[in-house]
C-alpha cells in the first residue's frame, strides 16, 4: 500500500516553479516515433505516466534515455507496432500512440483502453478520425488492430472537441499524403504545444489552438523541444494554498493558460497578481463561494481543476454549484469529502457545495489523479490527521507532490508498506 500521511492546520506559503506539463509531454513523446531521428525533449516531469510512455517507446524499438528532466528519444529504428496490454492498463491515454505508430509503420495494435474512474471514455471519435485518413480499424474482443496501405489526408469533423481525438488525428495526418482539415478541434494549450513540437520536426500545421486545424503531410526529422509548464499542477497548488489562507508565488508558469481558474479564485476572495510567467496569490482567512463553476473545453473552466477547486470551496462561506460537462462520472472525490464533513450533494453532473466552517481528518481513498489531489488539499485544510491511500493515482500527474507541498510548509509524508 502506498499512502500519504498528512497533519493539517498549517497555512501554506512560499515560492515554487511549475513542473513540465504531463498532458503535453505524453503526446509529444508519442510524436517522436514519427520523426525517424533523434529528439531531445526538455522539461519532462518525473511521473509514472511519463515512465509508461518511455516504456512504450522502448517496446516499439526506439532508444529512450532520461537525464534529469531531459528525455532523448532516437526513433531511427522502429521494429514494433503494438502497445502491450500492461502498459495500456497503466495509462489508458496511450491510445494517442495509435496515430503515431500508424503514421510511421502503417500498422498498429493495442487493447481497447478500458473505461476508468471518470466514466466510459470511449474512443469512437479517435477511430472515426483515423478511418477518414484511410485507416482500416478492426475492433475485436477488446483488441484494436489498425492498418493502412496508403495514408492520405481528409476532412475530419469532430462531433466534440476531444483533446485525445484531436491529438490522434494530428499524429496520423502529419505524414499523410495531401491536406487534412480537422474541424471542431480541441483548442487546449497542450494541442498547441504538440503542434509546435511537430512543426520544429518539419510538419506543416496551421490553426493549432483554434477549432480548425490544417495539415499538409510532410517528412519529419528529429528536433529539440522544451515542454510547456503544467497548468493543472499549477492550478492544484493555487487551490491548495487558497484553502489554507496562505500565499504563493509560482514561477515559470503560463498565466494565459489559466484565465478561467484565476477568475474563479479571484471570485473566491483571493488577491492575484500575475505577469506573463508568474502568478502570486494571497488568500483570505476564509474563501467565499463562487456561484457557478461549469467545466467546459478550453478556454472555459478546465475539468481537471474541478476537484481541486471543490476541495478548496468545501469550507468557503456560501454555496457553489458545480456542473461537470466533460466527463459523466467525475465526482468520485465527493463521497470522500463528505466523510471529512463536507456538505455536498450531487445529482448527475451537478454538485451543490455548501461551505462548512472546517473539515476534519479521515482515512481516505483516492480514485483518480485530480480527485486524489483534491483529498490532499482538503486534508491540508483540516486541523488534524488524515491518511490518503492509493497514492499511485497522484504520482501519475504530480512531480514530487509531497516535496513541493512540504516546501510550502505542509506536514505531509509518504508511507509505503
Ligand atoms: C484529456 O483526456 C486529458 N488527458 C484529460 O486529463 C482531460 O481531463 C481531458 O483531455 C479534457 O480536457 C490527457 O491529455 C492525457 P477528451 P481525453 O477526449 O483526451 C468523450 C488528467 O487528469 N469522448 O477531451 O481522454 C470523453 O469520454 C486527465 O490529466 C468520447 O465520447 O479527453 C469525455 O467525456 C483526465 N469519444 C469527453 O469526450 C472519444 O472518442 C472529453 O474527452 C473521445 C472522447
Amino acid at each position: 500500500m502506498r499512502e500519504y500521511l498528512i497533519h493539517g492546520g498549517r497555512r501554506l506559503s512560499g515560492r515554487i516553479t511549475a513542473q513540465g506539463a504531463k498532458n503535453s509531454v505524453l503526446p509529444i513523446l508519442a510524436a517522436t516515433v514519427l520523426t525517424g531521428g533523434k529528439c531531445l525533449i526538455r522539461h519532462c516531469p518525473r511521473l509514472t505516466d511519463v515512465d509508461a510512455a518511455v516504456a512504450i517507446l522502448e517496446n516499439l524499438g526506439c532508444r529512450a534515455t532520461r537525464d534529469d528532466d531531459l528525455i532523448e528519444v532516437d526513433s531511427t529504428t522502429v521494429t514494433g507496432t503494438s502497445v502491450p496490454e500492461k502498459l495500456m492498463g497503466e495509462m489508458r491515454s496511450s491510445v494517442f500512440f495509435l496515430g503515431a505508430i500508424l503514421g510511421r509503420t502503417g500498422v498498429a495494435e493495442m487493447s481497447q483502453p478500458g473505461g476508468c474512474e471518470l466514466g466510459l471514455r470511449p474512443i469512437d471519435m479517435h477511430l472515426d478520425a483515423l478511418r477518414t485518413l484511410g485507416i482500416v480499424v478492426d475492433e475485436n474482443g477488446g483488441k484494436l488492430k489498425c492498418r493502412v496501405s496508403h495514408l492520405r489526408g481528409g476532412r475530419i469533423n469532430l462531433p466534440f472537441p476531444s483533446v485525445g481525438a484531436t491529438e490522434n488525428a494530428i499524429l496520423a495526418a502529419v505524414t499523410a499524403e495531401g491536406e487534412t482539415i480537422i474541424t471542431n478541434a480541441a483548442c487546449e494549450p497542450e494541442i498547441v504545444d504538440l503542434a509546435h513540437f511537430l512543426i520544429l520536426s518539419g510538419a506543416n500545421i496551421t490553426g493549432a489552438g483554434t477549432g480548425k486545424i490544417r495539415i499538409v503531410g510532410a517528412k519529419l526529422h528529429g528536433c529539440e523541444y522544451t515542454v510547456m509548464p503544467d497548468r493543472m499542477a499549477t492550478a492544484t497548488y493555487l487551490c491548495a494554498v487558497a484553502s489554507t489562507g496562505g500565499m504563493i508565488e509560482i514561477d515559470h508558469c503560463r498565466t494565459d493558460d489559466l484565465t478561467a481558474v484565476l477568475a474563479a479564485l479571484e471570485h473566491s476572495g483571493c488577491d492575484i497578481r500575475c505577469g506573463e510567467d508568474f502568478i502570486r496569490l494571497n488568500a483570505p482567512e476564509r474563501l467565499v463561494a463562487v456561484d457557478n463553476i461549469r467545466t467546459l473545453p478550453y478556454p472555459g473552466f478546465p475539468t481537471d481543476a474541478q476537484a481541486p477547486l471543490m476541495a478548496a470551496l468545501a469550507t468557503a462561506k456560501g454555496t457553489t454549484l458545480f456542473v461537470e460537462t466533460i466527463f459523466e462520472n467525475r465526482f468520485r472525490h465527493v463521497a470522500e469529502l463528505v466523510r471529512m464533513g463536507a456538505d455536498i450533494r450531487t445529482e448527475g453532473r451537478v454538485a451543490i457545495v455548501r461551505g462548512v466552517q472546517r473539515l476534519h481528518g479521515a482515512n481516505l481513498n483516492t480514485t483518480d489523479l485530480r480527485g486524489g489531489a483534491a483529498l490532499v488539499i482538503a486534508a491540508l485544510g483540516t486541523d488534524d490527521f488524515s491518511r490518503i491511500r492509493d497514492r499511485g493515482h497522484i504520482d501519475r500527474g504530480y512531480e514530487n507532490f509531497e516535496g513541493v507541498l512540504s516546501s510550502l510548509g505542509a506536514e505531509i509524508e509518504r508511507n509505503d508498506y
